[in-house]
């Protein structure tokens, strides 16, 4: 008899990405240097759309999509992430000259969040703490997926039913932006984690590793890059970005230890 092949039991996606179509703009939220907007969908759901049209291009969304699902893969909480169809027909009415041409320059897919009304950003000046093992978890993805956009001023990350969630990875994975440097990013110790705003929680970052490598792999990876559209990244270079992950993923000990030291520094 055949032994049978033990499928992977970690993250999968449970289902592809859904596939939504806008059907009106509600609110563009300025506070967002890519100009977000609220939009609803034809399932009747509210999203905070990424435009594909955006000054940073498509490969922000590139970003926001591998970002956030390592983020969900290491039990972090993510809002969902859908892919949002945009018909130009839908910014045709709009009066503001910059939202109706980003919205014209975005027509065809976009990536959304699903939108958390009532959601508050975590403000440590006003007294929010985290627990020790997912500010531990979050300062290691961060220096994993190399992204800046954590700190103090700026921490993306929003209060919503009592329970913290993670946004705005468009940032991350900067490699991408310069293939050139590749070798560097790999073996970076992001000296920037300095900044993370959760850093003095993070009491048990070297916990969180250990729980890193039971929960990410090139399997993992690749079902992630699998979902990318091809009208933001080209197929062939899918291969590369696991690569680039699952090497980092191995000196994964550089940016624990400079983490580690960074976080003496500031408690
Ligand atoms: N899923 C969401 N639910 C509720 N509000 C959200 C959500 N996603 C984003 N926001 C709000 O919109 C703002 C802008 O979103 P985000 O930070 O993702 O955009 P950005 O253009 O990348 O921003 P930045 O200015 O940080 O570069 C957030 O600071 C937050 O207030
Ligand atoms: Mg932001």
């Amino acid at each position: 008899m055949v032994a049978q092949i033990e499928l992977p039991t970690r993250y999968t996606l449970k289902t592809m990405l859904r596939t939504v179509r806008a059907t009106r703009y509600v609110t563009p939220l300025r506070e967002g240097g890519s100009l977000p907007a609220i939009v609803e969908a034809d399932d009747l759901g509210l999203y905070v759309l990424k435009f594909r049209g955006a000054g940073q291009g498509p490969l922000a969304l590139v970003a926001e999509l591998i970002g956030g699902e390592i983020g969900r893969a290491l039990g972090l909480k993510i809002p969902e992430i859908v892919l949002v169809e945009l018909d130009a027909a839908l910014g045709r009415n709009e009066p503001d000259y910059e939202i109706r041409e980003l919205l014209t320059a975005s027509a065809g897919l976009n990536l959304a969040l699903d939108y958390l009304p009532g959601s508050t950003m975590f403000d440590p000046a006003a007294g929010d703490t985290v627990e020790a093992s997912i500010a531990s978890a979050a300062v290691w993805f961060d220096a994993f997926i190399t992204n800046v956009d954590r700190t103090a001023r700026n921490p993306n990350l929003l209060y919503w039913h009592k329970t913290l969630y993670f946004i705005d990875h468009g940032a991350a994975l900067y490699f991408h932006h310069n293939w050139k440097n590749i070798e560097q990013m790999v073996e970076s110790p992001f000296q920037p984690i300095r900044h993370h705003v959760l850093l003095p929680w993070a009491a048990h970052i070297e916990e969180a590793a250990s729980a890193a490598f039971e929960k990410l792999g090139p399997d993992i990876f690749a079902g992630i890059l699998d979902q990318a559209p091809a009208a933001w990244l080209s197929p062939e270079l899918r291969p590369a970005y696991v690569d680039i992950l699952t090497r980092r993923l191995k000196a994964s000990s550089n940016f624990v230890q400079e983490a580690i030291r960074s976080r003496a520094g500031v408690i």
